[in-house]
């Protein structure tokens, strides 16, 4: 705290850390070839399947496929941040980190914008509780059975349907629009002239970041309207990153770390009602959907999550990829199941602590949950039933890391169906091999008779070797992004994880920036990415006619490209239409193209 990191600095440590070292100093690491390997400490295993490459900088699991740069490494084993990775590297080669004495303006800008919140959430709550207009949000907030006290911890406030009431308050404290702008309270007109207020006639729910600094709001209109959207929550900001902040978290951390367990859910009155009659451990997305870093967050304090689905939640796809989040994350999860159309608000406002605690002792594991879940949708009557079943769980077991987790739930999915371990494993392992080869096209708006996953399991065997070979090359070796850039495109590249590892690539490339295998390591977002790009860094390939290589794999994609699209173009056609028949010929024809 009260550092301020530079990118040169980020660029120094890494320059100055050694991979080899960080990692040795606690698996004990073998030398292999190039690399050395070392039993991998993010699963379990009795042979070594980590490899660290001194020369790319890098580490990679090909048992779990965890993977990275050295600061990735120490985010991941010491299980923190990306800033404190910094630091923690900083100090163990004695790099000296100034105390904020360089222009910090980022660090500064950041304080700002938390002084100016501050403010805001004042301003807002004084409405709430004193101003002529506030009647009706209290009432509302009192129609909800939200008690003053639970509105004073919470800074509740509200938003008048004044257009300039924030810029007003804010000018009388010589707040320049510019930081107002910044902290995205205010936007500009849609006729160009001057800005209004962002929050107006909504009940306004500060939001904050674990430390306790307001970062953001979220805002509530009082009426269910048409016009308005329900809530409305600030812009990102240089404070407010969705994917690395829950509401409630600053409140609810220290009990977390007592309790030893957590309850995730989704809206702000779920959140606070819940409080309100203590269960004061539960933290809320707030319309975002679950990130890796709300896991990682998460993490510091608790392994155990219990996300809470009312029975309509079945298989939402968004409840569904924040539980693989968290259980890749090597959380526990569970799923407290409400009744039909309860959501957690309206529940434990009718049946107290009491009746939620009770419905909380029949949690499922989440995996568990999702079998039985889907079980019930789509019967097991008969093979083909079971057949189905078992598609919709897999892609789910599938994307389970760890092995050992991934058997139970094999095993339990087997029981639970009566299909043989053997038969499911078979399934899995054929998806695996898809996986590998690349996803293939997205089709929007498709009708229901053609779902999008039978449009993504359509590869392009020789199409995708090139566009891998292409990222490959670019990876082993910078000088030949240069060369490839002149000609292609990242939307030339059918697989999109190629497209958007090429696009980072390219972007690093016009920069004029230096490319390391490691630096590109922390711009690739995604996991999945990440290991992609790893993969095809430590895989033994070597390439003796480079520009040959790489003017053959651009001519094949080119030449590729124009075909599939013309081909897409009329399978759309043909979904748009509902002519089936049409589809199906048209879906051979792209098969064949993978040969
Ligand atoms: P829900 O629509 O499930 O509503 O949104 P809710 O939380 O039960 O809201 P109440 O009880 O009607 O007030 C869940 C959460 O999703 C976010 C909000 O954070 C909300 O609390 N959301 C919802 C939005 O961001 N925008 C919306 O338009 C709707
Ligand atoms: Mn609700």
């Amino acid at each position: 705290m009260g550092r301020y990191i530079t990118d040169e600095l980020v660029e120094e440590i890494r320059v100055r850390s050694d991979i080899v070292d960080v990692i040795s100093e606690r698996i004990l690491l073998k030398k292999s070839g190039a690399n050395y390997k070392g039993i991998c400490p993010f699963h379990h295993e009795k042979t070594p399947s980590l490899v660290v490459s001194p020369v790319k900088q890098i580490f990679h699991c090909f048992g779990c496929n965890t993977g990275g740069n050295v600061y990735q490494f120490i985010m991941k084993i010491e299980n923190i941040p990306f800033p404190d990775a910094v630091l923690y590297l900083a100090k163990r080669y004695g790099i000296n980190i100034p105390e904020q004495r360089i222009p910090g303006v980022n660090k500064n800008q950041k304080s700002i914008l938390h002084d100016v919140n501050r403010l805001a959430v004042n301003f807002f709550h004084g409405q709430l509780l004193e101003s002529p207009q506030g009647k009706v949000a209290r009432k509302y907030l009192k129609g909800r059975g939200i008690k003053d006290d639970t509105t004073g911890l919470f800074n509740i406030g509200y938003a008048t349907p004044s257009w300039d009431g924030i810029q007003l308050f804010f000018k009388e404290k010589g707040i320049s629009v510019d930081i107002q702008k910044l902290a995205g309270l205010i936007k500009e007109r849609e006729d160009g002239g001057g800005y209004v207020d962002k929050f107006r006639d909504r009940v306004i729910f500060p939001i904050s970041d674990s430390e306790g600094n307001v970062v953001g709001f979220g805002g509530r209109v009082l009426h269910d309207e048409e016009q308005r959207p329900k809530y409305l929550n600030s812009p990102e900001t240089p404070v407010y990153k969705k994917g690395d902040i829950l509401y409630g978290l600053h409140l609810a951390k220290d009990l977390i770390r007592k309790n030893k367990e957590a309850f995730l859910v989704e809206g702000y009155f779920d959140l606070i009602t819940m409080y309100q009659e203590g269960i004061k451990n539960v933290i809320a997305t707030s319309g975002t959907a679950l990130t890796e870093n709300h896991m990682r967050l998460l993490k510091r304090y608790t392994d155990t999550m219990n996300l809470i689905f009312d029975g309509d939640d079945a298989g939402r796809s968004a409840s569904a990829r924040g539980g693989m989040i968290l259980l890749n994350g090597g959380m526990k999860v569970r799923v407290v199941l409400l009744p039909s159309g309860k959501d957690p608000d309206s529940f434990v406002k009718e049946k107290k602590r009491e009746g939620f605690l009770n419905i909380v002792k029949e949690a499922k594991p989440f995996m568990e949950y999702m079998i039985d879940q889907t079980i019930a949708e789509s019967g097991i009557k008969d093979v083909n039933e079971k057949v189905d079943c078992i598609k919709k769980v897999l892609p789910f077991i599938s994307g389970i890391s760890n092995s050992v987790e991934k058997g139970i739930y094999i095993a339990l999915l087997a029981e639970k169906t009566g299909v043989s371990e053997r038969a499911i494993l078979d399934e899995i392992n054929k998806r695996s091999d898809k996986r590998v080869r690349g996803s293939g096209f997205e089709i929007k708006n498709s009708q229901p008779e053609v779902s999008n996953s039978d449009l993504q399991s359509i590869t392009f065997n020789p199409c995708m070797r090139a566009e891998r070979i292409l990222i490959q090359l670019m990876l082993l070796d910078h000088k030949n992004i240069e060369k490839i850039k002149r000609d292609i495109s990242p939307d030339d590249f059918i697989d999109r994880d190629m497209a958007s590892i090429s696009s980072i690539l390219f972007t690093l490339s016009d920069k004029g920036d230096t490319i390391t295998v490691s630096r590109v390591m922390d711009m690739l977002s995604e996991d999945r990415l990440k290991k992609i790009a790893l993969e095809l860094v430590l895989e033994d390939m070597e390439y003796h006619e480079v520009d040959k290589n790489i003017s053959d794999c651009i001519k094949y994609i080119k030449k590729n490209r124009m075909g599939v699209k013309k081909l897409f173009n009329q399978l759309k056609m043909a979904v748009s239409e509902g002519n089936n028949e049409q589809f199906q010929k048209l879906h051979e024809q792209i098969l064949k193209i993978k040969n």
